[in-house]
Order: C-alpha cells, then structure tokens, then sequence
C-alpha cells in the first residue's frame, strides 16, 4: 500500500463521520470559451438556491475569477499548505457569501508534497467538506498542465463548448486524453455539457450532439447536455464592471439560462448522489494521477 492508498483510507474513514461536499470541476478543451464565467455564475445560482458553494480556481497563471468578482483574495492554496493558514484564511468571501479560494502556485506543488505536509493538508480540506455544499473547480484548459487530472479525479464534469469549431475539436481531443488514462472509470463518472455564446437554444443543442455523437462512437463515453447559455454583450459588460449578470441583471436570458442549468444540477440521480466524494478525496486522487502521469 502507497502513501496515497493509506492516506485514502483517512479520507473514507473520516467520511463516515462528517458530510462531504459535491464536486464539480468546470473544464474545457480551449481557453477563452467561457469556463470561469459558467463558474461563477452557477456558483451564484447555486448560493440562491441555498447551498454553500466554494470556487477553487485552480486556473494557475489567470488569475480571473477574482477579475470577475472583482475581489482580492489575501492568501492561496500554497499558504494553506506552506505557511501555516488556516481553510478559513484563505477563503475570501465573494457575492451572497460564496467562498473563493485562489488556486496560486499551490495546485502545483501538490505533487511533491512530504508525507507529512500531505496529512495537514488532507486535514484542513476535510474541514472545506464540512464548510460546503459544493466545490466548484475552474480547470483551465486544454490537455496539458493539470486539466486531465482534474477530469480523471472528479465525479463530476461540466465540459463547456462554443460553436466555433476548434472549441469542440479541441473538447474531443480532451476526452480522447482522458479516456487513453488507466484510472479513466468511465462509470463513476458525469460528464455534462454546457454550450456557451450560442446563437439560439438550437444551435446549442446542434452542437450539443456533435460532440455527443463522437464521444459516444469512438470513445465509449456517454454525455449528458445540462444546456445552453447565449451570446449577449451583457455578459461581456459584466466581466468589465466585475458584476456578474446573475447578480446584476438577473432577469437577463443569459441569467435564467444559468439559473436553469443550476436547477437541473440540483436535480440529480441517486447513483450520482452516491458518487459525490468531497474535495479531499478528489484532490488526493488527482494527486495521485499526477504521480502516475
Ligand atoms: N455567453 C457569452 N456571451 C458573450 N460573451 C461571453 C459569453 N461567455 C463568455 N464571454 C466572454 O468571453 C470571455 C472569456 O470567458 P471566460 O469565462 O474567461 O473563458 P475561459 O475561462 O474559458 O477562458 C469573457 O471575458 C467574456 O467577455
Ligand atoms: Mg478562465
């Protein structure tokens, strides 16, 4: 038994004794489609509906759910696991009193952690499971850096397309990544589709099937379609005057859309009720995937 494997077993015994959280990683297979916006805004939708829901922005480089919300967060994961923090320090509270935490260098170093940093740290997010209903992970993109891991070590998917053409290319090519991994578990896993910056709800759909058509022809992997956002200046203002427009217009198409696809998530199947795993878990095994990788 390996670090990982013994550290796994903490994690499910302590599990029987606290509720863990739902995680959803937001992913994509080309930047600029819309990740962090889907994010926030079911993160928003989420909080109204009356869950606790946290942001990990785990989209090192970009740092752009803090430009959207338009807040500073102090500290980040690294001074979480390097400089003593404590989960309640590096959480900056956001709209509605949703949490962020700002990945920073930290998701990267997840991977050389000594034994005993890697304890503290399973500890601490333990403690976010019992904080949270929901943790929602802004991935990043594309096949490189930690975007297949994160997809290989959460339960739950949201994989966002637009219809330009290299955006669903380039989604394919990121399930084609996943699918080639040895710890790939097709079954314990959702994968759901959102469309973004469409022209209509049947150009969403339209692009909704071709990549389901695909997936499920060539890789074996069955998707689900959560639905679809439009195309409207409205969001492009919201970015720039840090206000998201389920907060600041909340009557908007794009808003009822969002608040829609928050509704159906809420909607959701025992089996996959059964799946949720919590971040902590989540993170150790994309740790481990890391390793192997
Ligand atoms: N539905 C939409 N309609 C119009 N513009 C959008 C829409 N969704 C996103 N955008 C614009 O696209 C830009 C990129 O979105 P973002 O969420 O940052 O993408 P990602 O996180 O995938 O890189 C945003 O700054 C926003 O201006
Ligand atoms: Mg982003």
């Amino acid at each position: 038994m390996d670090q990982a494997d013994e550290l796994r077993k903490k994690v499910e015994l302590l599990k029987e004794q606290t509720p863990s959280s739902r995680v959803i990683a937001v992913t994509s297979g080309k930047g600029g489609v819309g990740k962090t916006s889907v994010s926030v805004n079911l993160a928003l939708q989420l909080q109204k509906q009356g869950k606790r829901v946290v942001i990990l922005d785990a989209d090192f480089g970009l740092a752009n759910v803090e430009v959207m919300l338009g807040i500073r967060p102090k500290y980040n994961l690294a001074d979480l696991i390097f400089h003593n923090k404590t989960i309640e320090e590096i959480i900056t509270q956001g709209p509605l009193g949703i949490g962020f935490i700002s990945g920073g260098s930290g998701v990267q170093d997840l991977v050389n952690l000594d034994k005993d940093r890697l304890k503290g740290l399973i500890a601490k997010l333990v403690k976010l499971d019992n904080m949270y209903d929901v943790v929602i992970i802004d991935t990043g993109a594309g096949i490189s850096d930690s975007v297949v891991e994160f997809v290989l070590s959460s339960p739950e998917i949201l994989l966002v397309i637009t219809p330009e053409p290299t955006s669903i290319t380039d989604a394919y090519s990121l399930l084609k990544a996943v699918n080639r991994k040895r710890e790939f578990d097709r079954n314990g896993k959702s994968i759901k589709v959102i469309t973004n910056r469409v022209e209509s709800m049947r150009e969403g759909r339209e692009i909704y099937e071709k990549i389901r058509i695909v997936a499920s022809k060539f890789l074996n992997i069955q998707l689900e379609y959560l639905g679809y956002v439009p195309m409207d200046k409205k969001i492009i203002s919201a970015v720039i005057e840090q206000n998201p427009i389920s907060l600041g217009d909340p009557g908007s198409e794009p808003a009822i859309q969002f608040k829609n696809i928050a509704n159906r998530l809420l909607n959701r199947s025992d089996k996959e009720e059964k799946q949720q795993s919590g971040i902590a878990k989540v993170l150790l095994s994309f740790i481990k995937s890391k390793k192997n990788g």
